[in-house]
Parts: C-alpha cells; sequence; structure tokens
C-alpha cells in the first residue's frame, strides 16, 4: 500500500520518542497498520536547539502548517493550547487523521474539536493525554460503551503519587518529596499545576466527559491540590487505616430532587488501605472504574515519561492508520447523551471512599 505521510508537532520528551519508535520500528508498524507509517517531518520551534543526533535532522522544520496540510497523519505533542488548537484545526480542515497527547486542550476544547473532526469526518483520538502509557480513554469509549459506568476514581498525576506515597512511607515533608519527585522528571515545567491539582483536573474533565457522555470542560471540574496536606495528616490517617491520595473522582448522583449529574472533582482523599487504588506507589496512574454491568475494574501502569507515554501515541496512530485502511475515518466520540452537563456539588461530604461522612 501508499505510505501514509505522517507530521508529528513537537520534540519534546514524548514527541522525540514518537519519532524514534515510528522510526525504529517501522516494519512491525507498516505491517499493522496495512500501509507503511512514513515520518515526513517534525514541526520545532527553533532549528537552533542542540537535539542531539538521534534522529535525523532533516526532519526537523519550523514550518508547521506546511507540514500539516501534507500529511495523511498529523501526531500534535506540542501541548499548551496556542499553536496547538489552530495547528489541529488546520489538519481537520485538510481531512488529515489527528492524534494528540495535549490533555489541557482537550479539557478546554475537546467538545468543539469532536464536532469539527466529526463534521470534516476525520478521525481524532488522544489516548496520551490521560494515564500516559494506560490504555484508558479507549476502552472507557469503546469497550465500556454497551454499560453505564456510575463511577470513575483516577490517580491520575505521577508527581503528586510520589509526593503523598514518600510522605506515607518515609515520613518526609512536602518540600523534599517534591523535589525528589521533580528530580525524577515526572512534574511539569511548573510543578504548581502538579501540586495544586490543575494537571489531574484537565485529566478529570476528560474522563467525565468520556465517562458520562457528556461535556466537561475544566472549569466544571472542583479542584484542590495537596499543598496543605502534612506529615501529620498522612500519619494520622495511617493511624486510622487510612492513606491519603490526590484522585480525580466523577460519578454520577442525584441531586436533592431525584434529578441526575455528574460530580466531577480533584482533591485529596482518605482510602481505605485495602482499597486497589491503596496499593498504587511512587509515580504509578491507575484508574479505577465503577459500571453497572462490568462491576469494578482497574487500569494500572506509567502515567508519564517519554517512552510509556509514546506508547499510548503509536496505539492511537496504529490504529487510526488501520482504519484508514480499511476505507472509512470513523466517527470519533460525541459527546452528546443521558446526563446533562451539570455539577453536583457533594464535596463537603465525599473526601473519605468506602466511608460514609454524615
Ligand atoms: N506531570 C504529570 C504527572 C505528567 O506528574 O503525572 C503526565 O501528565
Amino acid at each position: 500500500a501508499k505510505p501514509l505521510r505522517v507530521a508529528l508537532l513537537g520534540a519534546g520528551n514524548v514527541g522525540s520518542q514518537v519519532a524514534r519508535i515510528l522510526l525504529d520500528d517501522a516494519a512491525a508498524l507498516g505491517s499493522r497498520a496495512g500501509a507503511p507509517l512514513e515520518l515526513v517531518g517534525i514541526a520545532v520551534r527553533s532549528l537552533d536547539t542542540d537535539r542531539g543526533t538521534a534522529l535525523p535532522q532533516e526532519l526537523f522544520t519550523t514550518d508547521a502548517e506546511s507540514l500539516v496540510e501534507n500529511a495523511d497523519i498529523v501526531i500534535e505533542l506540542m501541548g499548551g493550547i496556542e499553536p496547538a488548537r489552530s495547528l489541529i484545526l488546520r489538519a481537520i480542515e485538510h481531512g488529515a487523521t489527528v492524534v494528540s497527547g495535549n490533555k489541557a486542550l482537550f479539557a478546554q476544547d475537546g467538545p468543539a474539536l469532536y464536532e469539527k473532526a466529526d463534521a470534516a469526518g476525520v478521525q481524532l483520538s488522544y489516548e496520551a493525554a490521560v494515564a500516559g502509557a494506560i490504555p484508558i480513554l479507549r476502552p472507557i469509549r469503546d469497550s465500556l460503551s454497551g454499560d453505564r459506568i456510575t463511577r470513575v476514581l483516577g490517580i491520575v498525576n505521577g508527581t503528586t503519587n510520589y509526593i503523598l506515597d514518600q510522605m506515607d512511607a518515609t515520613g518526609a515533608q512536602f518540600a523534599d518529596a517534591l523535589r525528589a519527585a521533580q528530580e525524577l522528571g515526572y512534574a511539569e515545567a511548573d510543578p504548581t499545576a502538579d501540586v495544586e491539582g490543575h494537571d489531574a483536573a484537565a485529566k478529570a474533565a476528560i474522563l467525565a466527559s468520556l465517562s458520562f457522555h457528556t461535556r466537561f470542560a475544566l472549569e466544571n471540574v472542583y479542584c484542590e491540590g495537596i499543598t496543605q496536606v502534612t506529615a501529620d495528616d498522612i500519619a494520622a490517617a495511617r493511624a486510622d487505616g487510612y492513606v491519603i491520595k490526590l484522585l480525580a473522582i466523577a460519578e454520577l448522583l442525584s441531586d436533592e430532587a431525584g434529578d441526575p449529574g455528574v460530580s466531577v472533582r480533584v482533591h485529596p482523599t482518605l482510602l481505605p488501605r485495602d482499597h486497589p487504588l491503596a496499593a498504587v506507589h511512587g509515580a504509578f496512574n491507575a484508574v479505577f472504574v465503577e459500571a453497572e454491568n462490568a462491576g469494578e475494574l482497574m487500569f494500572y501502569g506509567q502515567g508519564a515519561g517519554g517512552t510509556p507515554t509514546a506508547s499510548a501515541v503509536l496505539g492511537d496512530v496504529v490504529s487510526a492508520a488501520r482504519r484508514m485502511m480499511l476505507g472509512g475515518p470513523g466517527r470519533t466520540e460525541t459527546t452528546t447523551g443521558h446526563v446533562p452537563a451539570r455539577s453536583i456539588d457533594t464535596v463537603s461530604t465525599s473526601y473519605c471512599i468506602g466511608l460514609d461522612v454524615a
């Protein structure tokens, strides 16, 4: 088959690993995709940055627009809202399949982007935006589409899980644990996004939207980070048989009139030490899903890092390519469903999972 032209936008931690794997593993990826995947260019902000010699220099370009206009598949790994958003829209207009790992953009503009992609008949996927390597968006969107999800509990930020886990295991203070997490390279460039819960909130908005077939944006998510959690809080929780985890929570609830709604929130939560999520240590992520018919499911793995996140990106690329080779773009997720997109405020009574708090 004719090669599919792949354009990569961004050559950071994840982008450079995606490029490396596309080149090193070209034969296997091409045979699974049904056509060779040809990396035609990597758009970067400046050609002056020293990127070593791991990737062929001639692939780098600062002309992202032309790259996008001449691609069959566009992989957006620049992060941030602009210019990522405009480039994705341009790719959609040109009929290219889009794969992205951009949690901030999809938390803010996901529904508008899905609509544009659907109208243009192109595929848009972003598995890497939530929980790195863990396949979680496709299981929620596809595998569980015949069921009714009632609650999603996620440890979706590795930095804060690492910090709380260190504090729990060694009695470390917050500041020392944060420094160690930054040295491991999991933290965002500005770790405020991690410790204040904003990174987890973006992921919560995406999880809630897909789980409840509705539309949640970042502003619908109640968000409280871990900066106020002390070593004493952790010791007190431990003495009572609990562990403190920063959870992204999306759950189907009824308000006082019995009308359904969804509570979407991120905050430090007391978890019984025998809950499966309590066993998630270090910078690992996990998402615990409760569904009416399936019951309880848990997805566990590496939520950050170049190579693990590249695995999720390439999974999207190969499956999108496969659908293209089968002759149709297929529809992306639409978010029209049965639950109104309104938040039910339960925060004051729901800081504990598995414990009734009056
Ligand atoms: N800073 C994020 C984390 C990276 O710590 O999980 C992955 O989104």
